[in-house]
């Protein structure tokens, strides 16, 4: 398959991905990274053949998903809701991952540290992450896969995220091995 991948920051997930193509864990190729704003993600792929750019609106983002012949648009901590267009052009064909276990601590508003923060103040005993089809709904579609971890000795929302984004990465990639080999 061909992947692209939508970032709004850091891209630890985008690496986690970039590194399972390079030791051939998957077989499918990341030919295309899209940022909603210039940001670290972005430059991870220097040096590899794969292009990485700032998307315009949806009409940008379907032709350059169209020029690459994307199979599978993976969003990996990108933060803004996808235009319909491409949201019904690419129906079935985009997941997400997500740093908790949903259908708990997701929705609007629920990214990154309002998360791990939620969770905490709640005193949840597990945390973890999902993968999930990308729907209309924020965080609403199918669950893939999900990834679950004890928090109970954790003493932080941010040790709380350290340990989530760890479950992330190993669950993300095993996401596009098992949907390219047809198991999802
Ligand atoms: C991660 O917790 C991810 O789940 C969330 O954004 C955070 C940063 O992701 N959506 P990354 O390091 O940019 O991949």
């Amino acid at each position: 398959m061909n992947i692209a991948v939508f970032v709004s920051g850091g891209g630890t997930n985008l690496q986690a991905l970039l590194d399972a193509e390079r030791e051939g864990f998957f077989k499918s190729h990341i030919c295309l990274v899209l940022g909603n704003r210039p940001c670290k993600g972005l430059e991870r792929v220097a040096g590899r053949d794969c292009a990485a750019l700032v998307h315009g609106d949806s009409e940008d983002i379907l032709r350059l998903l169209r020029e690459h012949e994307i199979d599978l648009v993976v969003l990996a901590g990108y933060l803004k809701i996808l235009p319909e267009e491409v949201l019904s052009a690419y129906e079935g064909r985009i997941i997400n991952i997500h740093p908790s276990l949903l259908p708990k601590y997701g929705g609007r508003g629920m990214y990154g540290h309002h998360v791990h923060e939620a969770v905490f103040a709640h005193g949840e005993p597990y945390s973890g992450a999902t993968v999930h089809r990308v729907t209309g709904e924020v965080d609403g579609g199918t669950v893939l896969l999900q990834s679950k971890v004890n928090i109970e000795k954790l003493k932080s929302p941010e040790e709380i995220a350290d340990t989530v984004l760890v479950l992330e990465h190993q669950l993300l990639k095993t996401a596009v091995k098992y949907i390219e080999e047809e198991r999802l």
